[in-house]
């Protein structure tokens, strides 16, 4: 057996271009969709997902006001940038990449921001909604991942989804959406207090992987035929590589094929999905905010 292996690429793409359509009915009245893109420091990580996310805001015809801190910006200093974004009506998202500089509080920083913006959906008011089943901003990552279910026609109603890693930007999230009546899967969190961890994977319909590290799940821990959801972007040094590194991810994909039906690849799988969707989340920002005025 080989598994279909799920082409997020071009998925996202798809999503790009059905979002680039409704980029230009919203110019034609007159509105034109902005996402600020706030970054603090030079991790090369995320200064390669801040380069990615302005190449498709100007693929979709949005406006990148973007912001490029020095690591020694203060707390402060942030703040205000935010309460001045907040209070802009030319900006429609906002979005502070994360991890932040250590000496800066995280959660503070997405409290500041105003839930009508959080194109990220990591504010509490964002993440009660989405628990609650009520309209919001959905965490880009998650949301992409049930994207591709649903492209793939992978079946989650009354699938046993074993979610492994609970970061409040994928794992949580992503459990709390398959579990919600639109998805109706069964859900196990699994963890780095979790015994066993093989004997729980193995009852996966749907396996998740988004804990971070190369290769963890290997092919012995997956059901015959489920279908796996790789999550993980982990740079591991090459040599031979132009970068120097590449990027692999959770799951050890050449022996997983040999046994699931679905697999997603990295890098081309969920990758590109987190900003198709975050494109997704700053034009609804955009005719929500058209319709509130
Ligand atoms: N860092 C890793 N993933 C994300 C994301 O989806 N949004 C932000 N803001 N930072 C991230």
């Amino acid at each position: 057996m080989s598994a279909h292996v799920i082409d997020g690429f071009s998925v996202a793409a798809s999503v790009r271009a059905r979002v680039a359509d409704s980029v230009r009915s919203l110019k034609a009245q007159g509105i034109n969709p902005c996402l600020a893109v706030v970054l603090v420091g030079e991790d090369p990580a995320s200064v390669s997902y801040v380069t990615g996310k302005e190449k498709a805001l100007a693929e979709v015809g949005m406006i990148d006001k973007s912001y490029k801190l020095p690591v020694s910006t203060t707390e402060q200093e942030l703040l205000t940038l935010i309460q001045n974004l907040n209070a802009d009506p030319a900006v429609h998202g906002i979005l502070v990449q994360l991890p932040l500089p250590a000496h800066i509080n995280e959660a503070r920083i997405i409290m500041a921001i105003d839930p009508a913006k959080d194109v990220d959906g990591f504010h509490p008011v964002s993440v009660g909604n989405m628990v609650i089943e009520r309209p919001g901003f959905l965490p880009c990552t998650p949301h992409g991942v049930l994207v591709l279910l649903r492209e793939a026609e992978i079946r989650t109603d009354g699938a046993h989804a074993v979610v492994v890693g609970r970061s409040n930007i994928v794992g949580k999230p992503l459990a709390i959406l398959l579990a919600r009546k639109a998805c109706n899967a069964t859900v196990t969190i699994c963890h780095t207090g979790t015994r066993d961890l093989a004997s729980i994977t193995r009852q996966a319909d749907i396996l998740i992987a988004a804990v971070g590290k190369p290769k963890m799940i290997s092919a012995d821990m997956i059901k015959p035929g489920a279908a796996v959801i790789d999550v993980g972007v982990n740079r591991v040094e090459d040599p031979t590589a132009k970068k120097g590194y590449r990027l692999v991810g959770d799951v050890d994909f050449e022996p997983a094929c040999k046994v699931a039906s679905y697999i997603t690849p990295v890098p081309r799988g969920v990758g590109p999905m987190t900003i198709a969707m975050l494109m997704e989340n700053t034009l609804l920002a955009a005719v929500r905010f058209a319709g509130k005025e």
